[in-house]
């Protein structure tokens, strides 16, 4: 696996659908062409819900679907190309070559659940979060370099 680069380290307390939607906010605000958020968490844990509210706060109306069966779902968002993939049912890294993954991440930022499937695919400057529970309680733990410390702010 790629070297993870945590210089940085947070957590967020996601009690409810609105705590998710200020996260993807701060993610959204910090999201350029060439990072990757990695979404980890067990079935259930809230991935799809997290991609979402990034997209949603970088200008996207439309549906939102959860790509766990075309892998990848593209979108345009205003000033950033954004890719989604879910890579539940990928079984081998090198298929991520076949799903445009190099280019997605050359041209845009990329949004991906299960990245346990295919972790060195990763850049190391990718932002991880890891949504479950802590304490009972739905929690996100970020880790990633310094520069996503901003997501932080309006959390
Ligand atoms: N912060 C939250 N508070 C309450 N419910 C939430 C929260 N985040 C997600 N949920 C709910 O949890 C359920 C599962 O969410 P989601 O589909 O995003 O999980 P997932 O991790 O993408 O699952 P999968 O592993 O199947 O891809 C949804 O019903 C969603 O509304
Ligand atoms: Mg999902």
């Amino acid at each position: 696996m790629a070297e993870i680069s945590e210089t940085f380290r947070g957590a967020v307390p996601l009690p409810d659908l609105d705590a998710t939607a200020r996260l993807g906010a701060g993610i959204a605000g910090a999201l350029r062409a060439g990072d990757a958020v990695a979404l980890w968490g067990d079935l259930g844990a809230g991935k799809t819900t997290l991609a979402r509210a990034i997209l949603r706060k970088l200008g996207v109306s439309e549906d939102v679907p959860s790509p766990t069966f075309t892998i990848v779902q593209a979108y345009d968002t205003p000033g950033l190309a954004v890719s989604h993939y879910d890579l539940y049912r990928v079984k081998q890294p090198r298929e991520m070559q076949e799903l445009g993954f190099d280019d997605a991440l050359d041209q845009g930022a990329v949004l991906v659940e299960w990245p346990e499937r295919a972790p060195e695919i990763l850049p190391p400057e990718a932002l991880h979060v890891r949504l479950g529970m802590q304490d009972g309680a739905r929690t996100a733990r970020l880790t990633g370099p310094a520069r996503w410390e901003s997501v932080l702010a309006h959390v």
